[in-house]
């Protein structure tokens, strides 16, 4: 797939769930959010058959985000599916880790690639205070539990203030380097002040070469995470709110009052 500035649109990212058990400082409030309703949220036969039509259409390169995708409910048994669809080269997940000592081995085994670690401190306080909820021995366990079972390469994302000269910025990337992981400098953003940054490291924030399309947890399929334009698959159709998407993908970013990363999955 083509969008009408000649960009390839072969990557899917699909937020499974606005849920977290974390509450980053930076991602939501600390009472949390009000959530989706049941009703609202995709099935798992939904997101399936749409990703096979995607997949049909020339997405090659999949990941499952959040919220945090491993409290989505049977998130092993969905993984499975969307590893079965012929036609992925890449599937991963992008999570906050807490939960991979308990998944990473059926993660593996159903077929998921590899994983994205959100790590922004290398300090169990600070971890606590970014995280508020997070303990950062559970996501250190997480990584040893992805590494251990081959869920590589590991990148660790990290959300930096300021930039990646910080302290814990400089204590992630001697952990990574340590380890052998990727890390990818994030800085942290106001999607509502269209104040958004390229990820160094990553591939995030470059319009020009930007190959995405966003599916939310309650069906809206978005072209851009600075835009607001998204359409509802299950109110189009899979196929007309995927040529819609295509065709109205944004030559770059704006503001988006509507996309929060708990819902987008960044
Ligand atoms: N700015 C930048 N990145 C964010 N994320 C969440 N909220 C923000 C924000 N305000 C990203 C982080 C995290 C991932 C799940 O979402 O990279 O690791
Ligand atoms: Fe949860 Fe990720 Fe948001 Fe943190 S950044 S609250 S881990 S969704």
């Amino acid at each position: 797939m083509y969008d009408s500035f000649k960009r390839k649109i072969n990557y899917l990212r699909i937020s499974v769930t606005d849920r977290c058990n974390f509450r980053c400082t930076y991602c939501m409030p600390a009472e949390g959010v009000p959530m989706m309703s049941h009703n609202d949220v995709l099935s798992f036969d939904e997101i399936v058959e749409f990703t096979r039509l995607a997949v049909s259409k020339g997405i090659d390169k999949v990941r499952i985000t959040g919220g945090e995708p491993l409290v989505r409910k049977g998130i092993v048994s969905l993984v499975k599916m969307l590893a079965d669809i012929d036609g992925i080269k890449d599937l991963s997940m992008t999570t906050n880790g807490a939960f991979l000592p308990k998944f990473a081995d059926d993660l593996k085994n159903v077929g998921l690639n590899r994983v994205n670690i959100s790590l922004d401190s290398m300090d169990p306080k600070r971890f606590h205070e970014i995280t508020r909820l997070g303990k950062l021995e559970d996501v250190l366990n997480g990584i040893d539990a992805a590494e251990k079972v081959g869920l590589l390469p590991i990148k660790l994302n990290c959300v930096i203030k300021e930039n990646s000269q910080e302290e814990d910025a400089l204590a992630v990337k001697a952990f990574a380097e340590e380890r052998g992981f990727q890390v990818r400098f994030i800085h942290q953003m106001s999607l509502g002040e269209g104040s958004f940054s390229v990820v160094e490291g990553g591939e995030g924030g470059h319009c020009g070469t930007c190959n995405r399309l966003r599916l939310s947890a309650d069906g809206k399929l978005f072209p851009c995470l600075f835009s607001d334009i998204g359409y509802s698959i299950r109110e189009l159709g899979g196929e007309e709110a995927l040529k819609k998407a295509i065709e109205n993908k944004p030559k770059s970013g704006t503001t988006s009052i509507g996309h929060e990363f708990y819902n987008i999955g960044g």
